[in-house]
């Protein structure tokens, strides 16, 4: 049975990944849309336009003044630093701007959240 199990979810890996993505569709949705566009060009939101967010470095977006904090911080954005930034913000960025009670607690739907925010590039 447990190997079954396993076999199923090997196969299934690919629609898997799809089906994170349209999870974190939805975590974004809830989490992160009221501040944070994925569009081009940015139509106004308080805060950075997120599609392309993976491989550039924080606070570097034209066209958005970033805090001192962010820029100073100035990491180029991974999935493990995204991993903990939205878990805690203030935490890994301290003096953000972005609010440090944006949290997303649960693992799982930060993961989904990246696997989502990795297909916005
Ligand atoms: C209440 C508004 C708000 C919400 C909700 C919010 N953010 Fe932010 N976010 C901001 C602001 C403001 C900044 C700019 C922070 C700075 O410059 O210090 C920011 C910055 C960021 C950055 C840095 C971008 C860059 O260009 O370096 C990332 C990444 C980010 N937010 C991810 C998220 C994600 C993912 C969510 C949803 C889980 C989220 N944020 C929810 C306001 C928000």
């Amino acid at each position: 049975m447990i190997a079954t199990l396993g076999l199923t979810v090997l196969a299934a890996a690919d629609s898997a990944s799809a089906q994170d993505a349209q999870a974190g569709a939805r975590v974004f949705d809830i989490y992160c849309n009221a501040c944070h566009t994925l569009k081009t060009p940015t139509p106004y939101k308080p805060a950075p336009r997120l599609a392309g967010v993976f491989g550039r470095k924080a606070g570097s977006l034209p066209g958005f003044d970033a805090s001192l904090a962010m820029k100073t911080w100035g990491k180029a954005w991974t999935p493990a630093l995204m991993d903990a930034f939205v878990a805690d913000p203030g935490g890994v960025v301290p003096g953000t701007t972005m609010p440090v009670n944006v949290r997303v607690r649960d693992a799982k739907k930060r993961a989904d959240l990246i696997a989502f925010l990795k297909a916005q590039q």
